[in-house]
């Protein structure tokens, strides 16, 4: 059985829903818009990298998957984002706050660049605050609304990223469990996803690796399995779904239980 044969077999978790993500072009943003438009999800990419964006929705669907140019750092490109979206289908039911970046600083703190820092920031805080603001400006009028941010395990523990990717991360997760208190008196949930190294552009750039690198030398503490980008969507459908009504506030974390894991004192 083929895999649109088998979802139809079994429900599609996002029928008739809108979404919008950031980052849509890249590694995780393009295999998550594919996921929810598989069920049942009208797509709204929203990236930098015109080209790829456009590229990916047409091979999604020239009807219901669409791209806008949108640099996260930008509150008018945002706005105008949630606006499209919401004048292309109606409404906006899932926001999903992807785009980020990875400084390369692996330096020390004494020759980290301040403008560096900030620009992590711009992006990966910024961009999902603003990200946040405007689609609740929409979804507080309709009572309801999905917002998922993606952090890292880098939002909960020190020492795997630089430190501006690491405090943004962190910023991320504050930025998630604030508003969710905001919001939910509205009807509106606001999550994040923390996972562990998955192979994308970002990761293979920051590994030093080949485009092509599966990077399936990079474990965590589960044996045998190595995360993928799909894996990590999975989560984030879960999280747009209506499965998970009563969740808010959350950090998902998707890490093999990596975070959990002390080898300085592990006895197993
Ligand atoms: N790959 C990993 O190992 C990993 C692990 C944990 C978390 N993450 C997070 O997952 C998210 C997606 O990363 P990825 O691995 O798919 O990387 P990626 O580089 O493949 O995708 C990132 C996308 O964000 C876009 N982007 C960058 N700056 C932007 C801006 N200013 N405005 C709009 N779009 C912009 C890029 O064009 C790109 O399409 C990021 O938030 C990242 O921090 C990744």
């Amino acid at each position: 059985m083929g895999s649109s044969s088998l979802l139809s077999a079994v429900a599609r978790r996002l029928e008739g829903k809108v979404a919008l993500i950031t980052g849509g072009a890249g590694g995780l943003g393009s295999v998550a818009a594919k996921l929810f438009h598989e069920h049942g999800a009208k797509i709204l990419i929203a990236d930098v990298q015109d080209n790829q964006g456009r590229l990916i929705c047409k091979n999604i669907s020239s009807e219901t998957a669409s791209f806008i140019h949108c640099d996260v750092t930008n509150e008018s490109h945002i706005q105008n984002a949630v606006e499209k979206a919401v004048s292309m289908h109606g409404k906006l039911d899932i926001m999903f706050n992807n785009a980020g970046i990875m400084d390369t600083m692996k330096s020390d703190i004494l020759d980290y660049n301040l403008s560096d820092f900030e620009h992590v920031f711009r992006v990966n805080v910024a961009g999902a605050f603003l990200g946040t603001k405007h689609a609740a400006r929409f979804m507080k009028r309709v009572r309801k609304g999905t917002i998922i941010n993606m952090a890292s395990v880098c939002s909960v523990i020190g020492g795997v990223g630089t430190h501006g990717y690491a405090s943004s991360k962190h910023a991320v997760l504050g930025l998630t469990r604030n508003t969710a208190v905001e919001l939910g008196h509205y009807g509106i949930r606001v999550n994040c996803v923390s996972p562990y190294a998955f192979p994308s552009s970002m990761s293979r750039g920051f590994l030093s690796r080949e485009e092509d690198d599966p990077m399936d030398d990079i474990e965590s503490n589960l044996e045998g399995v190595h995360l993928k980008a799909e894996d990590v969507a999975e989560t984030v459908l879960y999280l747009a779904s209506d499965e998970s009504k009563y969740v808010s506030g959350h950090n998902l974390i998707v890490d093999g239980g990596f975070t959990v894991m002390n080898s300085a004192l592990t006895v197993f």
